[in-house]
């Protein structure tokens, strides 16, 4: 708000408005001049944002729960759009999806900013060239991340995604971590917390929380107040990364929202809303002139189907995606990455020449190996008529010690790339 607005919002007299029909999820409130996006507080401390205005007053999504409003209920305009608050002082705290601490550890000081802000334009968009090391030797090698980046988890219910990310959050070179927790039980929330992260990789993270029984808008404000979070340290000149677990649970939060609101449901009951909201929150990471946003997100793969609609819409959106196989995290293989279903589209521009050769040759090993696989299931392989499976059968547990990573430990990038050159190199001549 400038200095101007300020002064005008304090003489002015403060307007009160109120209920006029509740309705599924949306509230009618009558007497209040309002912009879509506008905050207000109806009763005592339930916000809203509006979403629609016409003549019969405005229409906005409450942010909190609804119980004990009526019609009659005061509404006042709080005077603007969601603001959240930005800066060092966020480090090692949880909020809640509208940028309030929820940690016990009192305000939060630094600047505050609102919750909208333009993606970076084209022109203005750097272009993704420096890697940035996750701390996971198979992510780091195999399918590189640069800054700027924008990368999805994928995979079915149980087969580690939150623990891959936790694993990123503790491993990761980025200065800064912003975590979305997006839909989850509580209990997990604070498992996540306590036990995945830990008080290290709490000390350098945001953590921002909207839990599976908030309101739908209240989970989605969480995506976008998290990714403000981290366009600010971009501003400043950071390089940030910023993880969303999990984008599926978001898009289910604007499918519920905009059900509601009367649109159509399009494709497989998620109305197009749907599909404009991932794009543009997606959109907002990226490099700029002076930081970076690397965004992360995982996608549940619903009863394992890759081609379900969210899954299907983000893939095409994102610059590479990562997926996760039960069948490998079934056989105690973790991560369960499955490097051959896996790509990132920037591994060429921050990898050397080295490298990607070294990275191409392990894949090639593994995707002979997973041809032959029903030949050497039932002995019918003939060792020597490949000289490709029969590295990756000399080598099997190398190649297993190298692609798995306990849950507690970090493999600095150069680490990585040092184990796979030496791996590539017991392979011996391939051709
Ligand atoms: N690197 C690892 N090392 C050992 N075990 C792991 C590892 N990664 C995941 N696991 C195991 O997999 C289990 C499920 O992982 P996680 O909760 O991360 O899955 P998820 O995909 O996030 O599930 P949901 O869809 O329910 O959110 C964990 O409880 C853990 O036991
Ligand atoms: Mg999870």
């Amino acid at each position: 708000m400038s200095a101007w607005d300020a002064v005008r919002t304090a003489v002015l007299p403060e307007r009160v408005g109120e209920v006029s029909q509740i309705r599924g999820l949306s509230v009618q409130v009558r007497g209040l001049e309002c912009a879509i996006g506008d905050v207000i507080t109806i009763g005592a401390d339930v916000d809203a944002e509006v979403v629609a205005t016409g003549d019969e007053g405005v229409r906005c999504m409450p942010l909190g729960p609804v119980a004990g409003l009526t019609v009659g209920t005061e509404a006042r305009a709080r005077g603007g759009a969601l603001r959240v608050p930005t800066g060092t002082g966020l480090l090692g705290r949880v909020l809640d999806g509208l940028g309030r601490p929820i940690d016990g550890k009192g305000p939060i000081p630094g600047p505050q900013v609102s919750l909208d802000h333009e993606p970076p334009s084209i022109m203005e968009r750097d272009r993704i060239a420096v890697p940035l090391p996750l701390g996971v030797r198979a992510l780091d090698t195999l399918t590189s991340v640069g800054r700027g980046q924008r990368v999805g988890l994928f995979a079915g219910s149980g087969v580690g995604k939150s623990s891959l990310l936790s694993m990123i959050a503790r491993g990761t070179e980025a200065e800064v971590t912003v975590i979305a927790l997006v839909g989850e039980r509580g209990r997990e929330v604070r498992e996540f917390i306590e036990d995945d992260l830990g008080p290290e990789g709490l000390a350098r993270s945001v953590v921002v929380v909207s839990t599976s029984d908030q309101p739908a808008m209240a989970r989605i404000r969480a995506a976008f107040t998290a990714t403000r979070i981290a366009e600010a340290f971009r501003d400043e000149g950071a390089h940030a990364i910023l993880m969303m677990d999990s984008l599926t649970r978001v898009a289910m939060a604007q499918r519920e929202i905009g059900l509601s609101a009367g649109e159509p449901p399009a494709t497989r009951g998620y109305p197009p809303s749907t599909f404009s909201m991932l794009a543009g929150l997606l959109e907002r990471a990226g490099t700029d002139r002076a930081g970076s946003v690397t965004g992360i997100y995982t996608v549940l793969v619903d009863g394992d189907d890759h081609n379900e609609p969210i899954a299907d819409a983000v893939r095409s959106i994102l610059d590479g995606h990562v997926v996760l196989d039960r069948a490998l995290a079934l056989s105690g293989h973790h991560p369960a990455i499955d490097v051959l279903g896996s790509v990132s589209r920037v591994a060429g521009k921050v990898t050397s020449p080295e490298q990607r050769a070294a990275a191409a040759t392990l894949r090639a090993v593994l995707a002979a190996r997973r041809r032959a696989n029903d030949l050497i299931d039932i002995g019918a392989y003939q060792s020597g008529a490949d000289t490709r499976i029969d590295a990756a059968i000399a080598n099997e547990k190398a190649i297993s010690g190298f692609l798995t990573q306990r849950l507690d430990e970090t493999s600095p990038i150069e680490q990585s790339w040092r184990r796979l050159t030496d791996l590539v190199a017991a392979f011996g001549d391939l051709s």
